[in-house]
């Protein structure tokens, strides 16, 4: 059974549409991100869930029950500000327990949990310290922290790591996963990180300019993105314009701009149509020499960047597109020099095809 569904939601900020048409239901005991660049109605989303903010349209639906003239004090949500409101006057303790013993809890009891859950976000050897002696991400994870004390089965988490250094934000994305399934709480989490999102969610949902992409698993929606702006989201892809010249009950040879011709497991686009192939970078084999490869398309090498793990190399095709391919940095052609005439290989399963957008590929492209 859904613990929350969200039904035609829209919300406008004078002539700012920031949720235009959100429907989605949250099943009970899941952990949802939502991805979105910044601007996209994250916060928004999240304070409209929790009962902050009134939406124009639609409803917000928990248990089956219509919240939408239940007052934020009595919904059984935690949000979690992006912007964590801590009592400068208390210590992180006393912050952590101010609302279970505002809300008459035994003064011990509350401390003694509010100690376990500094434990679980690593400030209990600072409970005693006031929010000004703390950095950014410990006030971060004092916010958490109040969040967790109050007990509330769904928690809304407002980019709840946004403040950490890499190695604390990947190490605490994953206690906070740890937490949320051993207590069987609900959490919907915000993010504009897409490793976050990925590695954490039982689905993620993208949002762009205040509209549901998609939602789906991590996987699903990395193998199988419902169009051109997820696919440049979650993940990187090189997208090549082109019109389907012949299909066969198996494949589809595409005619791309400028003349060369690709195959492609898809059948879905009938010929003569124009269609943009998206082809993740990493999917995207470069080489110094000719190889056996159904798909081979040649160009120069303008850019290489060594990024750790991975080098990045940047192709300017022979029809002035550019292409990029993700090799390990241990693998791939030992001494590519730039300006050097090289291949760019993709396999026919890797394309994932779309229907040309009416606006141009460039404007379904834009993240803002
Ligand atoms: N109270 C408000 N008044 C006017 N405009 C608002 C208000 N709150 C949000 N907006 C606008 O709504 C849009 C969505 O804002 P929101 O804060 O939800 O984005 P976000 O996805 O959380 O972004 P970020 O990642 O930067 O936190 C933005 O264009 C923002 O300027
Ligand atoms: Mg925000």
């Amino acid at each position: 059974m859904p613990t929350i569904q969200l039904r035609n939601i829209s919300k406008r900020f004078g002539s700012i549409q920031a949720l235009e048409d959100i429907t989605f239901d949250v099943k009970n005991g899941e952990y949802l991100c939502i991805l979105g660049s910044t601007g996209s109605g994250k916060t928004t989303l999240l304070r409209t869930i929790s009962g902050i903010i009134k939406p124009d349209n639609g409803e917000v639906i928990s248990n089956e029950k219509n919240m939408s003239d239940v007052p934020v004090e009595d919904r059984d949500t935690v949000y979690v500000p992006q912007t964590y409101a801590l009592f400068p006057h208390l210590t992180v303790i006393d912050n952590v327990c101010f609302g279970p013993i505002s809300k008459g809890e035994d003064n011990d009891l509350a401390k003694k949990r509010a100690m376990e859950i500094l434990k679980l976000v690593k400030l209990d050897k600072r409970a005693e310290s006031y929010p000004s002696e703390l950095s950014g991400g410990m006030q971060q994870r004092v916010a958490l922290a109040r969040g967790l004390v109050s007990g509330a089965k769904m928690l809304l988490l407002d980019e709840p790591l946004g403040a950490l250094d890499a190695r604390l934000r990947i190490e605490l994305r994953t206690e906070l996963r740890r937490i949320a399934k051993e207590n069987g709480l609900t959490v919907i989490h915000v993010t504009h990180d897409q490793d976050e999102a990925m590695s954490i969610g039982d689905r993620i949902m993208i949002l762009r300019r205040g509209k549901v992409q998609q939602i789906g698993t991590p996987f699903h929606v990395y193998i199988r993105p419902q169009n051109i702006f997820v696919a440049n989201f979650v993940g990187h892809s090189n997208f090549l314009e082109g019109t389907v010249m012949k299909r066969n009950s198996k494949e589809s040879i595409i005619r791309l701009r400028g003349g060369n011709q690709v195959k492609t497991d898809d059948i879905s686009h009938a010929v003569e149509e124009p269609i943009v192939i998206g082809i993740r970078v990493e999917k995207t084999r470069i080489f110094d020499h000719p190889v056996d490869a159904v798909n081979t398309l040649r160009g120069e090498l303008i850019k290489a960047n060594f990024i750790g793990t991975f080098i990045r190399y940047e192709v300017k095709l022979d029809n002035g597109d550019i292409m990029a391919a993700l090799e390990p940095s241990d693998s791939g052609p030992a001494k590519l020099q730039l300006g050097d005439r090289v291949m760019l290989t993709f396999e026919p399963d890797h394309c994932i095809v779309f229907d040309y957008p009416t606006l141009g590929l460039n404007r379904e492209l834009e993240v803002f």
